[in-house]
């Protein structure tokens, strides 16, 4: 781990200062300043951790000039194309891929742990009907705490990840309530015939008995193509390193509160527009504009230095080429677009600020690129979903790489509370 070492002069005293220099499996290295204020008397200063690493961690790699993602050292790639998402689940909790044996048996555990108890439905309707979903999700999850509260041993792998399965199988059920709670109708429980995403689905659109929507030709039922996208929509939302929910999830587990309300948290960090919240934004955003021939106009807005207005769905912290999931996305998106009938209106939109902003030296010199928000929301709103759950299947999909960063901050002996310091400059 040690690679070799590196020395720091302090030039107004003279005196030099030597730190390790620790070298990952991949990925930059990182100097171990751990005693630096003990040694110096001075903090380091780092505002939005930008040059910070704040744990070790085996879960997920980020290359962000080549624009690469792994999952236990799995390329997005590969899992978005041939595998789904409950493998994905079992190979960020496991560190590997499920046998045949090993998905039957996680997924029947998910289908039956989808039931929500009895005494979550009321606190639904203590919410008003215009509550944004968000707000109830977290409301709920933080909920569950206090109906599973029993002492969680981590030396026992059944028992936490017994903890993992129940929230990563209940999350949908929540989110799917919050919504029907929204339009004032009665939910649908989940079904243990269907599986994780098309059981999602049906509890967001089926009337009640569970029937979908009746057309000429019958009871019409989810498409296979519509369950696959959003499947693949999961699989690319699954974790993403130490981003800002996660870095909150990492926090609240040092404080040895609830693994639940540590995703509660982390479900309230994702939904600012900066973060999770992006998708939903890019779909108003596009809405907003309303027609190609404006586009221009708001392009010339996002550039102001003086005008707060951001391009939605443009530019990441890491990747600095281009977000391989946005990749992904853009080519699912040209596969759906005759099957769901995307809607071409705001395609053409979002196809003329890509054009536009690609080429543009503002973007390029600062590299702005479409990240995984972009696509998200166009896929989504063809599959019949509204724009105030885009947020809520983002939470859906990260809820599984939040608990594994939980457990493996849990597991590590090393991990300490969360308590950074300041550069003090009041009175
Ligand atoms: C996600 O961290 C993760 O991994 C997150 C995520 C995950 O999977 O968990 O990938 C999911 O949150 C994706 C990002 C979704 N957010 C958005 O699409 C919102 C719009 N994007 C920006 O808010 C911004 O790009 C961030 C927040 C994504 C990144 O911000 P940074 O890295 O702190 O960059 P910055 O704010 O320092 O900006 C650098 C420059 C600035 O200009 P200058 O001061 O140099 O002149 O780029 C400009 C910014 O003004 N800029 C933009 C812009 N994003 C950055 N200008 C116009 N439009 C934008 N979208």
């Amino acid at each position: 781990m040690q690679k070799d070492t590196i020395t720091l002069t302090n030039n107004q005293t003279g005196k030099t200062y030597e730190y390790n220099i620790l070298e990952g499996s991949r990925g930059p290295s990182v100097i171990d300043i751990r005693t630096f204020f003990a040694d110096t008397g001075m903090f380091t200063y780092d505002p939005g951790y930008t040059s910070t690493a704040s744990c070790e961690s085996q879960i997920t790699f980020i290359d962000g000039g080549k624009g690469e993602l792994r999952y236990r050292g799995v390329a997005i790639e590969d899992l978005a194309n041939n595998h789904s998402y409950l493998e994905t689940c079992f190979l960020l909790l496991n560190g590997h891929l499920p046998s045949k044996e090993e998905l039957l048996k996680l997924d029947l555990e998910i289908r039956h742990r989808a039931y929500l108890h009895r005494g979550l439905n009321s606190l639904f309707d203590a919410f008003p009907d215009n509550a944004h979903p968000m707000a109830t999700l977290s409301a709920a999850v933080t909920a569950l705490a206090s109906f599973y509260n029993e002492h969680l041993d981590m030396e026992n792998e059944e028992e936490y990840l017994e903890m993992a399965h129940r929230i990563i199988s209940k999350i949908p059920t929540i989110a799917a309530f919050a919504y029907r709670h929204s339009l004032g109708i009665p939910f649908i429980e989940p079904d243990i015939d269907l599986s994780f995403t098309k059981n999602f689905l049906t509890m967001m659109r089926a009337y009640p008995g569970g029937k979908m929507h009746l057309c000429d030709k019958g009871h019409e039922d989810i498409k296979e193509v519509e369950v696959r996208a959003l499947d693949t929509i999961f699989t690319l939302h699954a974790d993403h390193e130490q981003n800002a929910s996660t870095t909150v999830v990492r926090g609240v587990a040092s404080t040895g509160a609830h693994p639940y309300v540590a995703i509660a948290s982390g479900i309230s960090a994702l939904w600012g527009r900066a973060h999770g919240g992006a998708n939903e934004s890019v779909i108003a955003q596009l809405e907003y504009i309303g027609s190609v021939d404006k586009v221009e106009a708001f392009i010339e807005k996002a550039k102001d230095p003086d005008d707060a207005f951001r391009l939605m769905g443009f530019g990441h912290r890491v990747y600095k080429n281009f977000d391989p999931r946005a990749q992904i996305l853009k080519k699912l998106q040209d596969e759906l677009r005759e099957e769901l009938g995307l809607d071409s209106e705001l395609m053409a939109i979002a196809r003329k600020i890509e054009e536009i902003a690609l080429s543009d030296e503002y973007f390029i010199s600062r590299n702005l690129y479409p990240n995984i928000d972009f696509y998200t929301g166009i896929i989504l709103t063809a599959l019949q979903i509204p724009k105030s759950m885009f947020t809520p299947i983002f939470v859906i999909g990260r809820t599984v790489g939040w608990i594994t960063q939980w457990i493996e901050f849990k597991k590590d002996e090393t991990s300490k509370i969360a308590r950074p310091r300041q550069l003090y400059t009041g009175k």
